[in-house]
């Protein structure tokens, strides 16, 4: 099965606190969105890269990403939108007026740890569903904090923390995401499939897949880098 690959990269980056794009930022050398897009190149089956840019962006991406070899695979630059879920509906459109690979796949370009063996049991979960996603099961006890100023307990047993790449049939992408619900804005992709009623599978997540969301998740990326090279 073939799979195209949307990589949304137009956020801002406001939790970093950097003041730009973290995707630009350094990582052992190089910026955190190369570490991302060579994790995907080293995947089997790959056709196309759509890289969803931030308006502004294009030529300052472009110019990082001289050094990549793309091989076999295609890259397509595509204009980015307010959240990110408009950044992926302008991926899924591109991808329904060019059809291609049987399988989409989105990935955050802010996860640059992504494992051949996720991406394994990804493909593996789709012959027999339409659409799954990496789940971890949520390890610490989990609170909501009240309006009225009280806290309560949620029960954890049945949680997940949901990772990207979230992969589905692209075939579904039509009746998914451009059907009625298609000016709903949901934080990740499954949860439009949950919408129409498709079930979604829930493969094992990778504790190391973390997306560098603070400060701290990049002190976190450079331990997960050492531990690569030694
Ligand atoms: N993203 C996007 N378009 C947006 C917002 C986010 O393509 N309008 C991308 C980000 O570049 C990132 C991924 O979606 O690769 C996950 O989003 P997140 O970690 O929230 O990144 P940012 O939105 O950049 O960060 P923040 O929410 O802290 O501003
Ligand atoms: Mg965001």
């Amino acid at each position: 099965m073939g799979v195209d690959f949307l990589v949304p990269a137009a956020g801002s980056g406001q939790r970093m606190e950097l003041g730009h794009n973290k995707l630009f930022v350094s990582l052992g050398g190089q910026p955190v969105l190369l570490h991302t897009l060579r994790a995907l190149l080293a995947l089997p089956s790959v056709e196309r890269l759509l890289l969803i840019y931030r308006q502004g962006e294009l030529e300052q991406l472009q110019r990082l990403c001289r050094s990549i070899d793309w091989g076999r695979v295609q890259p397509v630059w595509i204009e980015g939108g307010t959240e990110r879920a408009d950044s992926v509906r302008n991926g899924l459109r591109y991808l329904l007026e060019h059809p291609g690979a049987e399988v989409a796949m989105t990935h955050d370009a802010a996860r640059p740890f992504l494992s051949g063996q996720l991406y394994n049991r990804l493909l593996a979960a789709l012959k027999s569903s339409p659409a799954a996603v990496p789940a971890l099961p949520i390890a610490e006890t989990t609170r909501r904090a009240l309006k009225d100023g009280r806290t309560e307990v949620v029960e954890r047993e049945g949680l997940y923390l949901t990772q990207t790449p979230q992969a589905f049939l692209a075939a579904q992408i039509k009746p998914v995401f451009f059907g009625p619900q298609e000016h709903l804005t949901l934080t990740d992709e499954a949860g439009y499939f949950e919408q129409v009623g498709l079930p979604v599978a829930l493969v094992p997540g990778d504790p190391l897949n973390i997306k560098l969301t603070r400060p701290a998740d990049l002190l976190l990326a450079q331990a997960y880098l050492a531990l690569n090279q030694s």
